[in-house]
């Protein structure tokens, strides 16, 4: 099994790639753009905050004289991020055209939850999620791809000319993560052939030094398909660069590459002339910031996809020595740490205590699995580090803590319908990413609140996933083998051990339940109305046509709303039968959900009710070994 997860890994992560050879005139210096595939809640509402982002960038632009610039607009529910950045090189009046000219073909992506677009001069993008400012390769949809647009002219001389632009392609990938603005702009004359070449590179602004880097490898190996031709152009989220052998900015606007790659204070023109004090200044910070590339180089050692190996001692002094006070949470897996890095940084480092032989090389497959998922529903794995028995995870740290606080804990009653609502579908589209985007099928098995973690906008994010088989194994009381939680778990899984995707899909249905009952799923209060548990109460209210009444006291409802809740509840209902085949999945839960409708043809059937006392307590051998993995495609 182990094996085959590392063939997965190897063999499905390089990214597709998509290259236009012939320049469409039409489209001026445009490289490519991109339109999001995934359904967003309101497209019209969508649209209206997409409409206000954009004219939000061009006000900054405008107004405030910039060449960067980011706008967000959070009404009704269907948020928009977007973000604009123009070369370094270019006045305002290019700036703006260029963004201009990227408006214009992005209102051309009429559906979907956001885009991106490349000319020369500019590059835009806009997403429904705001991690992308940081992380420029979190997509939902995982369908972008690098964008390349060479020229169509062959050099007069190739061998020559590939040579020489082979090697400054090379010093400007190497430079540019080096500089403070990750930006280079540079001519350098090629040899033997009189031609002079012009290079910029420009990273995403707000990326860190590590992300900058692989993307300017990329954009090295992709330039160099272009050669012999005399010009190319290459765009992906994280960089842009272009090479070019017509003069595309002033011979005063460039930056001293060499000084860079020695080391030196990058000499960006305009601030040349300032006095040595700068310099200076210059030079100890970027001292201190190649001190810290070689320290993250040290730590990349052992890099996955993103996610970084720690040291354990590293991640003890971020802890505080996993102090107490440090503590943020405990769970079947163990505790969970916050932790302040070197780079002040606050990040959640969760401690796992694993015991039999072998979990260590299991634990490196799955780090290897689960760095690999990008989605904005599902937390990021940030780093990982292994230290005797404890398994280190290093997570992103979620200020509003989990879900379950939100409904019965300390913050109840805090959620409106509409970010209930949008908890609810976040889940579902995590879900589905796990079980039906991502190349290898993904089982969380243990869906429930407290492992919904929610971001600073209320969006949820899913955690623990690819984690069910590292509960801990020799706890005296036999219940925690199976990995689940009284009261979330299937009947098929809780009682027979059988795991299929449609596990998650019934515990998707109990937290639907809880989300809107406000009401933890095994509580029952034998003075009230609800003797029964959350499932089996609303069923009955089901029947009688009365399940509006599980809906939270503290929700003031109008008319209209109380009848999408009482859809949803439906939705809820359809998750929760047995057998487990009549379970939607969940790209069809996410689509019922979209649309508002639950049922159609068909018709709910009871569900299996499940007492603690019914429950078997061994599941197979000792330990949990099915974690469900397998190629999609056959
Ligand atoms: C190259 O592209 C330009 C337009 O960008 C066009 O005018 C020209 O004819 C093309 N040349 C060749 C050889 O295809
Ligand atoms: C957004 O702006 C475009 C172009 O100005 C316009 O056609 C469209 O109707 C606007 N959409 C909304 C929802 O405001
Ligand atoms: C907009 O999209 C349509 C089809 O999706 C395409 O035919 C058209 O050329 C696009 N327009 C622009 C300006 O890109
Ligand atoms: C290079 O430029 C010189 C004069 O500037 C000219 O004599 C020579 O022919 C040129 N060589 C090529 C290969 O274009
Ligand atoms: C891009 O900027 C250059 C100046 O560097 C300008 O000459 C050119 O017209 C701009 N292209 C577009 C499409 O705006
Ligand atoms: C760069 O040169 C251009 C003309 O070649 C000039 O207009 C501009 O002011 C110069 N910029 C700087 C910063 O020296």
């Amino acid at each position: 099994m182990a094996v085959l997860v590392v063939f997965l890994v190897l063999l499905l992560t390089k990214p597709g790639f998509s290259q236009s050879n012939n320049r469409d005139s039409d489209a001026n210096d445009l490289i490519g753009m991109f339109c999001g595939r995934n359904a967003v809640i309101s497209q019209t509402n969508f649209d209206k905050n997409r409409n206000s982002t954009f004219n939000e960038l061009r006000v900054q632009l405008l107004n405030q004289r910039l060449l960067y610039a980011r706008a967000q607009a959070l009404s009704a529910g269907d948020s928009v991020f977007a973000a604009v950045q123009c070369r370094n090189y270019l006045s305002t009046d290019q700036c703006m055209a260029c963004f201009d000219a990227s408006v214009s073909k992005l209102l051309n992506c009429t559906s979907g939850n956001g885009a991106y677009i490349s000319f020369d001069n500019c590059s835009v993008r806009y997403e429904d999620f705001v991690d992308f400012y940081n992380n420029p390769y979190v997509m939902e949809d995982g369908n972008g791809t690098p964008l390349l647009s060479c020229g169509n002219q062959s050099a007069s001389q190739p061998t020559i000319f590939n040579q020489g632009v082979d090697g400054f392609l090379s010093d400007i990938r190497d430079a540019t993560p080096k500089t403070s603005n990750f930006y280079v702009a540079s001519t350098r004359q090629i040899t033997s052939d009189n031609a002079t070449v012009y290079v910029t590179a420009q990273c995403a602004q707000g990326i860190n030094q590590g992300i900058c880097q692989t993307c300017m490898n990329t954009a090295y190996d992709k330039l160099n398909d272009c050669l012999p031709n005399t010009k190319g152009s290459f765009f992906d989220m994280g960089c842009f660069a272009r090479y070019s052998d017509t003069p595309f900015f002033n011979v005063n606007q460039t930056t001293d590459v060499t000084n860079v790659l020695k080391g030196h204070s990058s000499k960006v023109p305009i601030i040349a002339a300032a006095v040595g004090g700068v310099v200076l200044i210059c030079l100890i910070l970027l001292s201190w910031l190649l001190y810290r590339s070689w320290k993250k180089s040290k730590k990349n050692e052992q890099e996955f996809e993103g996610a970084v190996h720690y040291n354990y001692k590293e991640l003890q002094e971020a802890t505080n020595n996993f102090s107490e006070e440090n503590i943020l949470g405990r769970g079947g897996f163990g505790e969970v740490f916050k932790a302040v890095l070197d780079d002040n940084n606050v990040v959640a480092v969760k401690k796992l205590l694993v015991q039999h032989a072998g979990a260590k090389e299991e634990f490196e497959n799955e780090v290897k699995l689960i760095s690999n998922v990008h989605h904005r529903n599902l937390l990021r794995l940030l780093g990982w580090s292994i230290e005797e028995s404890y398994l280190l995870l290093v997570l992103e740290y979620m200020p509003n803590g989990s879900l379950d606080r939100f409904l019965w804990g300390t913050k109840r009653g805090t959620l409106n319908w509409n970010q209930r609502y949008e908890i609810i579908f976040g889940i579902a589209r995590g879900l589905a990413h796990l079980h039906e985007e991502f190349h290898v099928k993904i089982v969380h098995r243990d869906i429930k609140s407290s492992n919904i973690l929610l971001n600073d906008d209320f969006k949820p994010k899913i955690a623990d996933f690819g984690l069910a088989r590292f509960q801990p194994e020799d706890q005296t009381h036999v219940s925690t083998k199976f990995a689940g939680t009284l009261g979330y778990t299937a009947p098929e899984y809780a009682l027979h051990g059988v795991l299929s995707e449609k596990v998650d899909t019934y515990s998707f249905g109990i937290v639907i339940l809880e989300i809107i009952s406000g009401r933890k799923s095994t509580e029952v209060k034998s003075d009230s109305e609800y003797t029964d548990y959350l499932l089996e109460n609303t069923w009955k209210l089901y029947e009688k046509k009365t399940h509006i009444k599980v809906i939270d006291e503290t929700l003031n409802l109008n008319r209209y709303e109380e009848e999408h809740v009482a859809k949803i509840i439906e939705i809820a209902l359809l998750c929760t039968q047995s057998p487990a085949s009549i379970r939607p999945t969940m790209p069809e839960v996410v689509l019922m959900l979209q649309e508002g409708q639950s049922l159609g043809k068909r018709q709910l059937t009871r569900p299996t009710f499940v007492n603690n006392k019914d429950r078997r307590i061994y599941i197979g051998s000792s330990r949990p070994k099915d974690i469900q993995l397998s190629n999609k495609e056959p």
